[in-house]
């Protein structure tokens, strides 16, 4: 049987679980006498063929950390109508027959080009925002709730000495969901995402109410896609004539030590990944759905849209009363 080769990127916006999954995809291969060859920068490593073997050793010591080892980057060539193809060319070159692809929805839209030129493709879905609708979990997002939630412990101290309002900023782009979260899991008094359009009067009426009952602190979770969060700070201060801060958690959420949870997430996903690919299934996206790991098509996967749990919403805001 002749030897097969893999390779194996990540691209787009880095999440901590990245390194655990590609462990897992290294040594699984290992295991089963697969050569598998390290992309780095993203796409970009197979335009600039920086790409080389990996070892058992090449992954050591490297599950508890965050980031990347083969580095992320975006790839305008892979935009251009001709990129995909030049790609697979080179690809050929390498005798690298499958990719596996570490990332966001960015990143399986790269891979399904590939798939188009006849690379054989697998996708992992990696990025904190969690908003892969194919799967109930993307890589990193556990550990960036967990690292957001705490943050609001810590600012929800700050806020009880002084008897202020903070209102926390998070990522996530155009999903809410670690915004929702971690609001919940901290206990916000108010939560604000992008899928549910929210009134300043009516948190400003939310945060007077809750003065009224006792409360001596307000913690208000905004992502980052939800809208200005220097207008709804300023409207707080007027309308409830509470001194009122916010904090922008940014770049924090990307980094860190992943959770046992990502951990095992990404060790699943690293290996099955390479299972498929040597069971001759291609072109597909891996996983979590209610707790089982299935693949589901690349193609459909890039054009599921997520749904909005709303009912994880009206629990906090019932909670936060
Ligand atoms: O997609 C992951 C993410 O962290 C988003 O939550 C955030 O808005 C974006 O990446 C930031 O992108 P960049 O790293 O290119 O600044």
């Amino acid at each position: 049987m002749e030897k097969k080769r893999f390779a194996l990127l990540t691209s787009g916006g880095d999440s901590p679980g990245m390194n655990a999954a590609i462990r897992a995809a290294v040594r699984k291969c290992i295991s089963m006498g697969i050569e598998i060859y390290g992309i780095n920068h993203g796409y970009r490593g197979i335009f600039e063929k920086d790409l080389r073997p990996m070892s058992r050793y090449s992954v050591a010591d490297i599950i508890q950390r965050g980031g990347t080892i083969l580095y992320s980057d975006r790839c305008d060539r892979m935009m251009d109508s001709d990129g995909p193809a030049e790609a697979a060319q080179i690809l050929s070159e390498y005798e690298i027959d499958s990719l596996i692809v570490i990332g966001g929805d960015g990143t399986y839209k790269g891979a399904e080009a590939l798939a188009k030129c006849g690379v054989k493709v697998m996708g992992i879905p990696g990025t904190i925002d969690n908003d892969i609708a194919c799967t109930d979990s993307t890589i990193g997002f556990d550990t960036a709730v967990n690292t957001a939630l705490d943050a609001i412990s810590r600012i929800r101290d700050t806020t009880n000495s002084h008897n202020r309002i903070n209102i926390v900023q998070v990522m996530g782009r155009a999903c809410g969901n670690i915004a929702l979260y971690s609001g919940l899991a901290g206990g916000a008094e108010a939560i604000c995402v992008p899928e549910i359009p929210y009134d300043p009067d009516e948190i400003a009426q939310r945060v007077i109410t809750g003065k009224n009952k006792g409360k001596l602190h307000c913690i208000i979770v905004f992502a980052e896609g939800a809208g200005d969060i220097n207008a709804l700070c300023k409207a707080l201060e007027e309308k409830t004539s509470i001194e009122t801060r916010q904090t922008v958690l940014g770049y924090t959420q990307r980094g860190g030590s992943p959770t046992a949870f990502d951990r095992i997430l990404a060790s699943t996903m690293g290996a099955m990944s390479v299972t498929l690919l040597s069971q001759g299934e291609a072109n597909k996206a891996i996983c979590l759905k209610n707790n089982k790991y299935i693949s589901t098509d690349i193609t459909q996967a890039v054009k599921m849209q997520r749904v909005f749990d709303k009912s994880i919403y009206e629990l906090a805001m019932v909670l936060s009363i």
